[in-house]
């Protein structure tokens, strides 16, 4: 028995997996789970067995960088094989699942006609009985309601393909893109299988800084004796890290973690948004880490449901410190929009409070308001978007995340309600992926091209931001959002030139706000901000 007192060591890596490719947030809603089985997961790996130089050749190729590649070399095509075949074992009945949307939407294009919906609830797949409600809007364009509530306690939610892959990380080293790329087993990574929910989790992500016994943590995460435990134990130390400084000054300090994350402290309450944090590790460009948040997070804020922003692997080793997640309401049932809410919920956050649009939550000490949240989706009825507006005597910061200022007198009524904020944080990741890029495989019909290219995931451009900076009458603004650091390719699959249009963009909204007296960074590594 080993009852020494040991730490999580601080570049332990540690990914969420669902039948091992990385969680995100559509692998855990059962529907959107299986339209991602089928026409991405399975399609990749059919594509990878089949012609594994073509993947070869197109992962080396910068202008195929987050394409549906798998950046494994070709010897593993027997693994793949292995992973392609237990998917269509395990998640055989979410493929299913994906088969009757497909079969239901043909039916609501064939027969939907603008006449009662009542006939055809005999007809709907048998699978989907009872956990849809057939529907049309004002102009008879059929569609359906999922019942996401009843899907998560139906045998559909399986949370015994989730699994943690535990490895050392040493260095900002290229990670595969995740949504491309599945976990295969190799050397040092160690898989640990349990469901997201497991309070083992929060105790293994709790040690990075308070001391467990390693026997205590191994038999919580079920590790058997062997090669598993000899990995196991080099993930711990018994080396404390130092204690992290609770701010305790005047006003309010910002300090910018890479891409949308921020951590807004004031005396009296923390907030993280968006978090995605980089492990601890030697690397040339500093970062803030793990390290460097407080032992206590009052609260979490997520802007949207892409994932960048919702990082799981983040959230699942921040949530044994975190007291509420601010989440923008959602819940409409459409199949593009699942509940974030609900999706946290199912693994494991116990605080999840939507917040709607222009809803203003008290703090210690200060107000977060919910701010509409424009564009960015494609042009997809997608509800779970906000940006966030955090007031305090001191000042106030608008985190704008990724919102599109594609109509500009949406802030130009908000602003008269909200009043300006001080401090702006705004992505400008202004052309996109297209349509298909993320919402693809929820489609169940062709996607013409021109209509795809032509809807796009993107940001506000130069006018459309300086109008932000303007109608807030900000005297700082900052670019983030940007998917820059070296750290965070895995999920961002971002390759910028001084030539890209973000990059052109951002630069000119730079010089525009220096030249008006506005302080303008676009952000990259870290930063600290303070407002007394
Ligand atoms: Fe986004
Ligand atoms: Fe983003």
């Amino acid at each position: 028995m080993n009852h020494d007192l040991c730490y999580l060591k601080p570049n332990v890596l540690a990914e969420p997996l669902v039948c091992d490719w990385y969680a995100w947030t559509h692998l855990i809603q059962p529907v959107t789970a299986g339209m991602n089985v089928v026409d991405r997961h399975l399609a990749i790996m059919k594509s990878f067995v089949q012609s594994p130089q073509v993947h070869a050749a197109a992962v080396r190729n910068p202008a195929m960088v987050g394409g549906p590649f798998i950046s494994h070399p070709p010897a593993r095509v027997p693994d793949i094989k292995a992973l392609l075949e237990r998917t269509q074992r395990e998640q055989a009945s979410l493929i299913a699942l994906a088969g009757a949307v497909k079969e239901l939407d043909e039916l609501l294009r064939q027969e939907a006609k603008g006449f009662s919906l009542e006939p055809l609830y005999p007809r709907v797949p048998d699978l989907l009985r009872g956990y849809v409600e057939l529907v049309y809007d004002l102009n008879h364009q059929p569609s359906f309601r999922l019942l996401e509530p009843l899907l998560y306690r139906s045998p559909f939610y399986d949370p015994g393909l989730q699994s943690l892959a535990l490895t050392l990380i040493e260095g900002d080293k290229e990670r595969p893109f995740v949504l491309s790329t599945p976990r295969i087993p190799e050397d040092g990574v160690l898989f640990v299988k349990r469901p997201f929910h497991h309070l083992g989790i929060d105790e293994l992500f709790r040690m990075k800084a308070s001391p467990r016994p390693y026997d205590h943590i191994r038999e919580l995460l079920g590790i058997a004796d062997g090669p598993d435990e000899e990995l196991f134990r080099t993930f711990f130390t018994p080396d404390a890290p130092a204690p992290y400084p609770a701010y305790d000054g005047p006003g309010m300090r910002t300090r910018y973690f890479g891409h949308a994350c921020i951590l807004i402290e004031a005396r009296g309450f923390s907030i993280l948004s968006d978090p995605v944090i980089s492990y601890d590790y030697h690397a040339e460009l500093p970062r803030y880490t793990y390290s460097d948040l407080p032992d206590y997070i009052d609260y979490v804020v997520i802007t949207h449901n892409h994932q960048d922003h919702v990082l799981l692997e983040t959230m699942l080793q921040l949530r044994h410190k975190i007291g509420t997640v601010i989440v923008p309401r959602g819940g409409s049932g459409h199949l593009q929009d699942p509940s974030l809410r609900l999706t946290l919920q199912k693994i494991g956050f116990g605080n999840v409070r939507e917040i709607d649009d222009l809803e203003t939550i008290e703090i210690e000490g200060g107000t977060l308001t919910g701010v509409p949240f424009f564009g960015e989706h494609s042009d997809l009825d997608i509800r779970t978007k906000m940006a966030y507006m955090v007031r305090v005597d001191a000042g106030s910061v608008l985190l704008a995340a990724d919102s599109c200022n594609i109509e500009p007198r949406l802030y130009e009524h908000v602003q008269k309600i909200t009043g300006d904020a001080d401090v702006l944080f705004l992505g400008m990741e202004c052309d996109g992926a297209p349509l298909s890029w993320l919402y693809g495989p929820l489609m169940t019909k062709p996607l013409d091209r021109k209509i795809d290219h032509s809807r796009r995931l993107s940001g506000s451009n130069f006018e459309r931001g300086i109008d932000i900076v303007e109608r807030f009458g900000c005297k700082e603004a900052y670019v983030y959002a940007m998917g820059m650091e070296p750290w965070l390719k895995y999920i961002m699959a971002k390759d910028y030139t001084p030539d890209s249009d973000p990059i052109v963009a951002s630069d000119k909204l730079l010089e525009v706000c220096r030249g008006r007296g506005v302080v303008a960074e676009r952000l990259y590594g870290e930063k600290e901000i303070s407002l007394s």
